[in-house]
């Protein structure tokens, strides 16, 4: 057998695994994408993608705001532009918070890459590798990709039905720092979580940001979803109560529409000229014709009727997912009633394993993603995260019921046969298993 160097290295999957940089360990692929390219065929019932549903856009507006900046702001738009975004779309965007309470200055917000470059740019200026980042349990799956490849610990607070749960924060706050690290950050989705479709309390934002004074911890407020509430006003952001010590992040991906790649942080001055010089090097600049259609758009459209109509869109399959589980379950599952946004978050019955039955459920035709993709440390098996921002009313319910069709069999199975039927057994910290990945 030919075992020279050469030979070996150009057998490996990846000759060039040696060469990078310690930080890429951090950058796994899903676990589960294979099973997301299945689940993508129209057949399958995709309660998976967290994708905001496009379908009422006005594509005839949108074309024609398009049409029009190209002919009337050609040049400008198709040129590289400011680092820190355009002018005109920063004031639009303060706009639209104040909608939350914020009152902020254009000179402050950053323009990103969707909020999602925004995630990075902050880790990139914050974080050194072993430094923390606290997180609600679970967290946004494309945060702690982030968290991951810039080699931060992330540790995980509880949440219950108001939120991210204060004492949580304050023990793991103590413990963190009593084990000698830096906590660089409180990463927190207050509105509609994703995954966990959770909504902060008015109270607990206070005490947490009390919480977060006392203990000189930065907040990174990600609020893609604040104006995707059913029930009345957004909530009040946490940004308008606290302006130095918070870092607030919007997105224009689900309130317009997610292929202009566009969001923004609004930051305290010092931070926010950091964020711009990390723009500069990662990008130049955001894309200037995405955001003067954006700003042509806020501009020329009634984009708060269309925020809610996207409102009433997604409430009527919030009722359509949780009247269908209601109906359909088996009674050992239960899960949360989300006041907007585009998730619900599901609790299996002991010893069910929602990575190890995703197959099963992939061929039954319908999908979801297992709750382990949500936590840094490997906890959530008995989780799954269900939307239902992007099917129809009555592909929710065929979907739950397919669902409900494979949980059954499976608690069958596990009851006729026990554990080696299902995945494995489940120790007494039941729930942990190998984290996981998914894209939104
Ligand atoms: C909580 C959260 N933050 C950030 C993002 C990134 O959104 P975008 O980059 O499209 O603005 C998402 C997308 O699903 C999200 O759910």
């Amino acid at each position: 057998m030919d075992s020279s160097p050469a030979r070996s290295a150009s057998t490996r999957l990846d000759s060039y695994v040696d060469r990078y940089a310690a930080r890429t360990a951090g950058m796994t692929a899903s676990e589960i994408r294979a099973l997301f390219a299945v689940a993508s065929r129209p057949e399958v019932v995709s309660l998976a993608g967290g994708m905001p549903n496009i379908s009422g856009l006005p594509m005839d507006v949108v074309g024609e705001a398009l049409a029009e900046l190209l002919a009337t702001q050609g040049q400008v738009a198709l040129q590289y532009g400011s680092g820190q975004g355009d002018p005109r779309l920063r004031e639009q965007i303060c706009d639209v918070m104040r909608l939350e309470g914020i009152e902020a200055h254009p000179d402050d917000v950053v323009v990103t890459v969707g909020s999602q470059q925004a995630v990075d740019l902050v880790t990139r200026i914050f974080c050194d590798p072993g430094d923390v980042v606290i997180c609600e349990a679970p967290s946004y799956v494309g945060a702690l990709g982030v968290f991951k490849a810039y080699q931060v610990d992330v540790v995980h607070a509880e949440m219950d039905a108001d939120g991210l749960v204060p004492d949580a924060l304050q023990q793991a706050i103590t413990a963190t720092k009593a084990a000698g690290k830096r906590i660089k950050f409180l990463y927190t989705i207050p509105n509609f979580h994703n995954p966990a479709g959770v909504t902060l309390s008015p109270a607990r934002r206070t005490e947490i940001l009390d919480i977060c004074r006392r203990e000189d911890i930065l907040v990174l407020e990600d609020n893609p979803y604040g104006l995707l509430g059913f029930d009345g006003e957004p909530m009040r952001a946490m940004r308008a109560d606290e302006a130095e010590g918070v870092i607030y992040l919007g997105s224009f991906s689900k309130t317009f529409a997610p292929g202009f790649r566009v969001g923004w942080a609004l930051a305290p001055h010092a931070v926010r000229e950091k964020l711009v010089l990390a723009q500069e090097s990662a990008t130049l600049c955001p894309p200037s014709f995405s955001q003067l259609a954006i700003s042509t758009y806020l501009a020329k459209h009634d984009w708060q009727g269309q925020i809610k109509a996207f409102q009433e869109m997604y409430r009527e399959r919030r009722d359509a997912m949780v009247a269908s589980l209601t109906d359909l379950m088996p009674a050992a599952c239960s899960w949360n009633v989300p006041a907007g946004g585009f998730y619900v978050w599901l609790q299996l019955p002991p010893g069910i394993d929602a990575k190890a039955m995703l197959p099963r459920a992939v061929t039954a035709r319908v999908a979801y993603v297992p709750g382990t993709g949500f936590y840094a440390d490997g906890f959530g098996s008995r989780f799954m995260r269900l939307s239902f921002c992007y099917p129809t009313p009555e592909r929710i319910r065929e979907g739950v019921h397919r669902l409900a069709g494979v949980l059954n069999a499976e608690m069958e199975l596990r009851e006729t046969f026990g554990a080696a039927a299902t995945g494995r057994e489940l120790g007494p910290r039941s729930g942990y298993d190998t984290p996981s990945t998914d894209l939104t």
